[in-house]
């Protein structure tokens, strides 16, 4: 398996440990929950947005799976504070692997996407273009 670099494998495995922003809030504006269905692992993300409707005041997840999974979760929450819901749909797979250090094996690339696409299909269904389900990332 490849995580990258030293001080890029001990980032993930210091968020893996110590996840920022873990837990539920009070009263997000829209919450969602995405899985692998091939492994199980799951990330669900609780959004506030601020009364503009568009700016994310506030950002937490919880979930379970592997370090990658989990980090990504973990790393893409403590950014989300202060994006706007277009910016965060702008994201792509490389910002997910270049936020973890950029080498980031084929193999686990999905391990890497599962937070993004979960927070994107959230952000989908919250304007109502998309259908309420939970995300499946199996690719
Ligand atoms: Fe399941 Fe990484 S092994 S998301």
């Amino acid at each position: 398996m490849s995580m990258g670099s030293d001080m890029y494998r001990q980032q993930i495995l210091d968020h893996y440990k110590n996840p920022r922003n873990y837990g539920e809030l009070d009263s997000p504006t829209f919450s969602h929950r995405g899985y692998n269905p091939s492994c199980g692992d799951e990330i669900e993300f609780d959004i506030e947005l601020a009364d503009d409707g568009e700016t994310i005041e506030a950002a937490t997840f919880h979930g379970e799976g592997c370090a990658i999974s989990q980090a990504a979760a973990s790393m893409l929450g403590e950014r989300l504070p202060g994006m706007t819901l277009a910016e965060v749909e702008a994201m792509d797979r490389e910002d997910m692997t270049e936020m973890l250090g950029g080498d980031i094996s084929p193999m686990r690339i999905k391990c890497a996407v599962l937070a993004e696409k979960v927070v994107q299909d959230g952000i989908e269904i919250y304007r109502g273009e998309r259908d309420p389900e939970t995300t499946e990332i199996s690719e």
